[in-house]
């Protein structure tokens, strides 16, 4: 996600904010961009790429002054380009402002004003504050800021800055993060810590709603009504590395923590005033959903993992059969794609090799080419004819976690809205299901609230050699990311297998203590997992089981129970793969292995 620094003090301010940029590269971004108050005006040099290209350009075309802003920004409105990159500016070039967030209702904010006149230049949604500071601004710019803040909805961290009050920095947070570095005589605004260690360990943490006001050496904070807020300074005693993963022990255990707020956003964002699924860059009309004759969802790894749930939802609401394959093998199998298949495509990257040929493919052969993806302006991206984004933010962790969580979450969007659109299904089960997926970031904390069990019940798997993940239906589905994860990082053996099948052939290898990991959050198919459960127990097998709240039966059949909080088994397995995240995590991180970044493994495949 986007990154924030700015600067006011005695310091030459494009040194210390491109020093602060890179410390928040591990946040990922696609451009940088600088904005320096140098002799009566505001210098702005912005690129789309590698920091290294700004600090390029700083060095051909130095900004000297000691007052600015600078962002790293990780595209959400409008591709990575020269113009698209923060800082944004007024038509007059007086105010700069950087942002990191979602301003919801820019749309209907930039139409207004464009009928007042004013032109746009980027396709961002966060260039209608500058235009918006500048039409409150009357010379105090701090007056003119919470004018802007009563106008704009969503999530920002904001820094503003203005020509004619050379003296000033204004910083803003909601839902958003934003911490204030206090110096000697100086202060920083930041995304994250890291960004100003190098030059303090005093720093105010920013609450919702609050702005601060930074006038010379002096600093005020105002809650949202513009009352005074008195803080305390905190001292940071962490070094960098712990500073950049949020105070957790690394980028995989960190994701894990940010499925709550990456689902919410995957969600919310995409809700419109009624409480109703719009899908922005998805534009395919309901004549041409009717049209289509086969539905294919292709993807690799944990994304085609993602797919198996995708087919089950598009199934049970659109009423469609859905072909799910991998990447690899479909691109050169008998696929029938023609030009009435609509194919959607999973990708956290959108640039594994094997998926952008699949969408190639089938693109020259006629097919609508839907694409789920984290990364705005990807290959996937750009060449799908409609996209939708997960917002789960940047996953440098090479195991992926959240963005699982958030592809689910998307196709369970796209199948809803689809459906509706088909009449499929009706508004109150529309509505029905909308509900639960929204009480899912808060099921999610709850999990996380109990990690201390799951730490402890794997301390008997650290050793095991082989661990079997058993599941049916949609669990069957899950059972091959848990276990896709837990030998990802932690190098045990593992297999999952649809519970049923077991006895055709795999039931030979379990012996006494062998781990089974038995996920039964599915209803419907709870007494045939109870049988197979009874089977392999009848063996040896330790059956670890996953099941809903409330279900004491599973209790009988298995030697520990983790219990998810009580859902429908549409959006349970959403919440059971959550335990199966830590406990690979807890297992590799016990083994004292490299959790982020496992042996042989990359985190975009762009290779065949
Ligand atoms: C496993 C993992 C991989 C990816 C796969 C596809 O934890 O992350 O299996 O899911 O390489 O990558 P994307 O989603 O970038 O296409």
């Amino acid at each position: 996600m986007c990154g924030i620094v700015g600067y006011i003090g005695n310091r030459k301010a494009s040194d210390v904010i491109s020093e602060g940029l890179s410390k928040l590269e591990y946040r990922g971004y696609d451009s940088a961009g600088i904005a320096v108050y140098n002799n009566g005006n505001i210098e702005i040099r912005k690129h789309k790429g590698r920091l290294a290209v700004l600090e390029e350009s700083l060095a051909k075309n130095p900004i000297d002054g000691n007052l600015g802003i600078g962002h790293t920004r990780w595209a959400t409105h409008g591709e990575p380009s020269d113009v698209n990159s923060h800082p944004h500016f007024n038509e007059e070039k007086t105010i700069a402002v950087v942002h990191n967030g979602i301003i919801e209702n820019y749309a209907e904010l930039k139409e207004k004003l464009i009928n007042d006149g004013v032109t746009f230049i980027s396709k961002t949604d966060t260039e209608v504050i500058p235009h918006l500071v500048s039409k409150f601004y009357k010379g105090n710019l701090l007056d003119a800021v919470y004018n802007v803040l009563d106008e704009i909805r969503g999530a920002y961290a904001l820094g503003i800055m203005a020509k004619d009050s050379p003296n000033e920095l204004i910083a803003v947070r909601k839902d958003s993060p934003l911490i204030i570095g206090v110096g000697d005589g100086e202060y920083f605004i930041a995304s994250d810590i890291p960004a100003i260690l190098k030059y303090t360990r005093d720093v105010y943490f920013m609450e919702n709603g609050e702005v601060a006001h930074i006038e010379g050496n002096n600093i005020k904070i105002y809650d949202e009504k513009r009352n005074l807020v008195e803080k305390d300074v905190f001292h940071v005693n962490w070094d960098i590395e712990a500073a950049s993963k949020g105070g957790f022990d690394c980028f995989m255990n960190k994701e894990i923590h940010e499925q709550p707020q990456g689902i919410k956003d995957t969600i919310e964002r995409r809700l419109d005033s009624n409480g109703k699924i719009h899908l922005d860059d998805i534009k395919i009309t309901r004549e041409e959903l009717n049209n289509i004759n086969r539905i294919y969802i292709v993807a690799c790894g944990t994304a085609y993992h993602a797919g198996m749930l995708g087919k089950y939802a598009i199934e049970k609401l659109m009423k469609v059969p859905v072909i799910t394959d991998i990447a690899s093998e479909f691109r050169y199998g008998q696929n029938f794609v023609d030009d009435k298949s609509l194919v959607i495509l999973v990708s956290q990257s959108g640039e594994t090799a094997d998926t952008l040929a699949v969408l190639r493919d089938s693109k020259a052969k006629g097919a609508r080419i839907l694409s789920v993806t984290n990364v705005v302006g990807s290959s996937i991206a750009r060449e799908s004819d409609d996209v939708f984004y997960t917002w789960a933010g940047p996953e440098i962790a090479v195991a992926s976690t959240k963005a699982y969580t958030t592809q689910i979450v998307s196709l369970y969007m796209i199948a809803l809205d689809f459906a509706l659109k088909m009449d499929t299904i009706d508004e109150k089960e529309y509505k029905k299901i909308l509900d639960e997926m929204r009480e899912l970031p808060e099921k999610i904390q709850q999990i996380l609230n109990n990690k201390d069990y799951i730490k402890d019940l794997v301390k008997d798997l650290v050793a095991k050699e082989h661990v079997f993940y058993l599941g049916r239906g949609i669990d069957y589905g899950l059972s091959l990311e848990g276990s896709l994860k837990l030998k990802e990082i932690s190098y045990i053996h593992s297999e999952a297998f649809a519970a049923g099948e077991l006895k055709h052939g795999t039931i030979a290898l379990i012996e006494k203590d062998t781990p089974v990991i038995s996920i039964a959050t599915q209803s419907y198919l709870f007494e045939k997992m109870v049988s197979n459960m009874e089977e392999v127990r009848a063996r040896g097998a330790n059956v670890i089981a996953i099941a809903k709240e409330g279900n004491k039966v599973v209790e009988k059949v298995s030697d520990k129970v983790i219990y998810i909080p009580e859902s429908s088994d549409f959006v349970a397995p959403v919440l059971a793969i959550v335990p199966m995240q830590l406990m690979a995590y807890y297992i590799s991180s016990m083994k004292g292995l490299d959790v982020d970044k496992p042996r042989n493994l990359a985190k975009s495949v762009t290779v065949e």
